[in-house]
């Protein structure tokens, strides 16, 4: 880089005080002829050091970029969260909204829980003066059949804790693999009424109470207020510094809540009610109806329709017929809902990979349609953002399964 620099400054000097010396013998023929040589060289380094400035300039904007990217982190646990955000450009042009993605599923554990195992684990320690150890003692216990089992079995790892999961014995065998080569201790009940003692969320509130190797710490995602916290404390901010502050609609589903919660009380904090939040729904769940008519219910729970799980859809992680304390902090910021099928789901998910490379799962897809419905709403050009909580590899032997029969060459039209 430096060298074409010297001969920029070697040229000067040929040019200015070098004839300036040598005047007398220019009128000679053969100087005349290697003045000429002189002036090539001159011009074919000034060629090259205009090249070599351009190089630099070039490189300089490189090394710029390079400089954003975050230094080293001190374990697994810091590369969580600060994820990016992506526009769904085939939904933005069908809408005429600008939908983006915020992609949870970017996390090292693969969804949005990482931010909430992160956190449980945190508030845990912090308030009881836990650390982790070596021989890992103090053990985190929770039931869950998703994502925050692998979410807590990766963060107990990497922070010095064991992690004992309970869920229910027709978790698919994705799941149950992907828990044990975390190393975690993987305790299968029958499925069961949350009112029933062995249901999978009290079996683990038994495990951690009865624990006595070290210290039993019960997760307890759907209660646990931590889990809204770090919504709010990070998640919520991070879409509104991504949009500049210009949110002007955020759609999400809701498991335990936790997520809705914690993003819609930052973005309503910050943007009143220019902000609109909506809850998109699976069928079989009771959100929907709690949102419209203020009554937690679905049809499904007619007195000898209910079926063997409690939310009768193919989507995982959202929809739920109950109440819970991290949901209940969400309600007051939501401002409608969305009822969204399975089928209308599945060939979503479908639709967003063909079209967009996005290969998410579905409670992603549930979120998507929902914007497509919802979309009539809202004013052309609002920003939109929905949450993509996992990817659809977490979902390939059953809900993908489906989307692996829908035509490549579907239309929105077809969706809804
Ligand atoms: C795949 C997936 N999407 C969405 C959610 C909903 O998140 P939240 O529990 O914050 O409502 C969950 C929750 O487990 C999930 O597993």
């Amino acid at each position: 880089m430096f060298l074409p620099c010297k001969h920029h400054a070697l040229v000067k000097l040929t040019n200015s005080s070098a004839p300036a010396l040598n005047r007398p013998s220019l009128s000679t023929t053969p100087t005349m002829g290697s003045q000429k040589w002189k002036d090539c060289v001159c011009a074919v380094s000034v060629v090259v050091a205009l090249g070599s400035l351009f190089y630099a300039y070039k490189q300089k904007n490189n090394t710029t970029k390079l400089s954003h990217l975050s230094p080293p982190k001190d374990g697994v646990e810091d590369l969580i969260g600060n994820t990016p955000m992506v526009k769904i450009r085939s939904l933005s042009e069908a809408t005429g909204l600008n939908v983006y993605a915020k992609m949870e599923l970017n996390n090292p554990g693969g969804s949005a829980k990482d931010r909430v195992a992160l956190n449980i684990i945190k508030t845990f320690s912090e308030e009881q003066h836990i650390h982790g150890s070596k021989d890992k003692k103090n053990r985190v216990f929770e039931g869950t059949s998703g994502s925050t089992g692998i979410s807590l079995a990766l963060c107990c790892n990497a922070m010095g804790f064991s992690c004992h999961i309970s869920l229910p014995d027709d978790t698919s065998q994705e799941k149950l693999s992907l828990l044990t080569a975390l190393g975690a201790i993987v305790n299968k009940v029958k499925p069961a009424s949350i009112v029933d003692p062995n249901q999978y969320v009290n079996a683990a509130k038994a495990c951690a109470e009865s624990y006595t190797d070290g210290i039993g710490m019960f997760a307890d995602q759907f209660e646990n207020e931590a889990n809204w916290k770090c919504h709010y404390a990070t998640t919520g901010p991070e879409i509104f510094l991504q949009l500049d502050g210009k949110v002007d609609a955020f759609i999400t589903g809701c498991g335990t809540g936790g997520t809705m919660a914690g993003v819609s009380r930052y973005l309503k904090e910050q943007r009143g009610d220019s902000v609109r939040v909506i809850l998109a729904d699976p069928q079989g769940s009771g959100f929907y109806n709690r949102i419209k008519y203020g009554v937690m219910y679905d049809k499904v729970e007619k007195e000898g329709t209910r079926r063997r799980h409690q939310v009768d859809t193919l989507v995982e992680g959202i929809g739920l017929n109950r109440i819970t304390k991290n949901f209940l902090k969400a309600e007051q910021y939501i401002d409608d809902s969305v009822r969204v099928t399975d089928e209308e789901a599945i060939k979503m998910a479908k639709w967003l990979c063909i079209n967009d490379g996005l290969f998410v799962g579905a409670s992603t897809a549930i979120n998507a349609v929902a914007v497509l419905k919802y979309a009539e709403n809202l004013p052309k050009g609002s920003n939109v953002c929905i949450i993509a909580c996992d990817s659809g590899s977490r979902h390939l032997s059953k809900f993908w399964k489906e989307a692996l029969a829908v035509d490549n060459n579907l239309s929105l039209s077809d969706i809804v």
